[in-house]
């Protein structure tokens, strides 16, 4: 019989490429999103990828009651991947209190409850943000963790805290935190992609609105970092190499591959990317004369991390496969999709 796996925040942009992979690799799958951050139509486009519609629940897991009740009528769930949160770090800034409340309240939530209905496995989103701007790059899983530069930063850094310790105080848990670097690109069908409200904070999802005419032009921040050319890197993974990484990191708690309770591990590529290699790449792989001007840096950014990914490449067996080619053409034609641009 499939395994069952919880996956809050399914309908978002990571969950939800992660489901059609869990799917795919033979698990059954029940998405919980309060749908703050998604749309409920993402459940239809994830059956019409894989054939099996996921179940559903829309609540908010910061609810007490609501989750333990799930639970209460769950009760073969093998395993939670937990990505409901809100991930907006200039919003964090603004208010604090939202992000300590939701990020933080609903994995107190899911760990109680997976304590009380025994509900042995868990994978957490986290992120390199955790790292700040470290002195020695790449970053591996034991450079020292920063004081966080927001509170969504210092949201992700308790809440691994917490796991670690709640891990610890309980044998019967056990968890995996894995750090995303800048997660990136769409579903190959471009039937489900990043969904940003708004002006688009992050880099590609401007991009590529700037690109379908919907933004006049993406401000580049900053080229007066020291790197090559000014421009800050980063360590851009493609969406569905990183959704593959939780397939692999839940085989390994269920089938109990896991050396210790408690586990890290980064997922990024390894390749640091600056910001104008990435839109001279983009023009290139799209063939759009993508405007652009140098702005000044934009506060509270760092100016270069990349991972080192080999203790997860060794580990889990792992390695992000994806190149950064690929990986801007899928998100380039997520946006051509859902916009309608032949
Ligand atoms: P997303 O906003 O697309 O997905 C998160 C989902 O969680 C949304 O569908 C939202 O509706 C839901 N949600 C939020 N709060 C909830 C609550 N209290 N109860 C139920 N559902 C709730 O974000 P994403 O980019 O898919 O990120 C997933 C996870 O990965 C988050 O934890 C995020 O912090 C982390 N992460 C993201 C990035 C990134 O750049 N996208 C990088 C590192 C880490
Ligand atoms: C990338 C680079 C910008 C927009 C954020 C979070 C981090 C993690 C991933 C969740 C930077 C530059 C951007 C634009 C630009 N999320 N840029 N023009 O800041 O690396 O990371 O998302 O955990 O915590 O902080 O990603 O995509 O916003 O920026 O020049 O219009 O692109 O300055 O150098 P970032 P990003």
């Amino acid at each position: 019989m499939a395994l069952k796996i919880l996956v809050t925040g399914g309908t978002g942009y990571i969950g939800s490429h992660t489901v059609v992979e869990l799917q795919q690799s033979g698990y059954e799958v029940i998405i919980v999103d309060d749908l703050s951050n998604s749309e409920k139509a993402t459940v239809n486009n994830i059956e019409q990828i894989t054939g099996i519609r996921p179940h559903f629940e829309q609540f908010d897991l910061t609810d007490r009651n609501k989750t333990h009740d799930f639970f209460k009528r769950n009760p073969e769930i093998a395993a939670i991947i937990h990505f409901a949160a809100a991930k907006a770090v200039g919003e964090s800034v603004q208010m604090p209190l939202h992000y300590y409340r939701n990020n933080i309240v609903s994995l107190m939530n899911l760990l109680e409850c997976q304590i009380e209905y025994q509900v042995p496995n868990i994978v957490f989103s986290s992120s390199c943000t955790v790292y700040g701007q470290p002195e020695v790059l790449p970053v591996t899983e034991q450079t020292p963790r920063l004081e966080p530069e927001s509170p969504y930063g210092n949201t992700k850094r308790i809440s691994e805290d917490i796991l670690r310790d709640t891990i610890k105080a309980n044998p019967g848990l056990k968890g995996i935190a894995l750090r995303y670097f800048n997660p990136v690109g769409a579903h190959d069908s471009a039937l489900i992609g990043e969904l940003p409200r708004g002006v688009p904070g992050n880099l590609v999802p401007f991009i590529t609105q700037t690109a379908a005419g919907i933004r006049e032009e993406l401000s580049v921040f900053g080229d007066d970092y020291d790197t090559p050319d000014g421009s800050a890197i980063r360590d851009f993974i493609h969406v569905v190499d990183l959704a593959k990484a939780h397939v692999v990191a839940i085989n390994r708690l269920t089938g109990n591959g896991n050396k210790e309770a408690y586990e890290v591990f980064n997922l990024g590529t390894g390749n640091g990317v600056s910001v104008l290699e990435l839109v001279h790449t983009f023009r290139k792989v799209t063939g759009v004369d993508l405007k652009f001007k140098i702005v000044g840096r934009r506060a509270g950014d760092i100016e270069k991390i990349w991972a080192d990914t080999s203790y997860a490449n060794e580990e889990l067996g792992w390695k992000a496969e994806k190149t950064l080619e690929e990986t801007l053409l899928s998100a380039w034609n997520w946006e051509k999709n859902i916009r309608g641009i032949q």
